[in-house]
């Protein structure tokens, strides 16, 4: 199939729309990272995604819409805790989980009762959603395992062939994947996935909120994930992913101490000057590192890395949600010096 790059000129949009409707798959751009967009209520749409992505059929989609007064569309049941949250944080990079209704059918939700309803602020996505009149479905738009794309470039690069065409909207802001939480009771929720939107904002609104033990740990092995997409190796680039929790001057002795091939480190942009190895930036703070963690690691893959060592980022607010990506991509592998 060719997969046609289209502009995010109102008749590209509309083109890009009409092809969702016809039950085609779009990657599309968000706020957080580029997603691979179906008819939420088409099967046989949904499936193409989970073809395209290579991605296990038990791991559930998001459903994006336009307004979060459309979610008692797709959905039985909403907290009024979630109305709350919707009024502050909706559109933007959070996503609740509630019980699904028929309509939204057992593909898409990975064959729970439940669904992620999401509602994106970035205009092309949004217009997008508007123009078809679809409910969205889209995960990260990356081949299932590899890093979020957080450009056209990029799903491009994992999806040429395999999808009817890619959306061209830009850099995406946030650069990581939004926050998944669900509901426990009135007044609490639980955090599956950290993203920017924090644990520190949720508490603005909700009187507890619980990171759930998977964001830093792995599954142990019986242990069923409440959210699937948990169990799975995730974020990571061909090379090997090695996150090293430590000061400045114990990271440089310790990667002058690795006598392997191919070694490049991800550091903090401010350490550059001093660093005397082969590197890559990733920013200072949080927000700068989620926004470059994934176009990083893509990057190293580029430029032959076989093996990278992270220098670990803070796990406050938004660093928590860095962290979780890197620990999945380095599949746990952490030293502690
Ligand atoms: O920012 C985002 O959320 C991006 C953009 C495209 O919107 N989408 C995204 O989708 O990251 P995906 O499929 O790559 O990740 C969704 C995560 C998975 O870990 C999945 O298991 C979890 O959310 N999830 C989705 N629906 C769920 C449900 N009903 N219950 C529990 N977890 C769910
Ligand atoms: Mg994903």
């Amino acid at each position: 199939m060719e997969t046609q790059l289209l502009g995010d000129s109102l008749q590209q949009l509309e083109a890009a729309a009409n092809l969702i409707k016809n039950g085609e798959v779009v990657g599309i751009p968000t706020e957080t990272v580029y997603g691979l967009g179906a008819d939420a209520a088409n099967e046989d749409a949904v499936r193409k995604i989970f073809a395209a992505k290579g991605r296990p059929a038990d791991n559930p989609l998001i459903v994006h819409l336009a307004d979060f007064s459309d979610a008692v569309r797709y959905t039985s049941l909403i907290p009024p805790l979630a109305y709350e949250l919707a009024e502050k944080f909706c559109p933007g990079p959070l996503t609740m989980i509630f019980p699904k209704n028929s309509t939204i059918p057992y593909v898409t939700s990975g064959g729970l009762d439940t669904v992620g309803i999401r509602i994106p602020s970035h205009p092309v996505m949004h217009r997008i959603i508007e123009i078809s009149g679809c409910p969205i479905a889209a995960p990260s738009a990356n081949t299932s395992g590899l890093p979020s794309p957080t450009s056209a470039a990029h799903v491009m690069d994992d999806m040429k062939g395999k999808i009817a065409a890619v959306v061209d909207g830009g850099q995406c802001q946030f650069g990581v994947e939004s926050t998944v939480i669900c509901f426990e009771g009135e007044s609490r929720v639980r955090i599956l996935r950290p993203g920017c939107v924090t644990r520190q904002m949720l508490l603005t609104v909700c009187r507890e909120v619980i990171i759930d033990d998977a964001v830093l740990n792995g599954l142990s092995k019986n242990e069923k994930a409440a959210s699937p997409g948990m169990k799975y190796k995730h974020y990571s680039p061909k090379a090997d992913v090695v996150l090293v929790d430590s000061s400045l001057d114990k990271f440089i002795e310790y990667i002058g101490s690795c006598n392997e091939s191919g070694v490049y480190s991800l550091i903090y942009t401010a350490d550059a000057d001093k660093f005397p190895y082969k590197y890559m930036t990733y920013g200072d703070g949080s927000l700068e590192q989620a926004h470059y963690v994934f176009q990083r690691l893509r990057e190293l893959d580029e430029c032959g890395a076989k093996k990278i060592y992270v220098r670990a980022p803070s796990n406050d607010e938004v660093g928590l949600a860095v962290l979780n990506r890197l620990i999945r991509a380095a599949e746990f592998e952490v030293i502690r010096i």
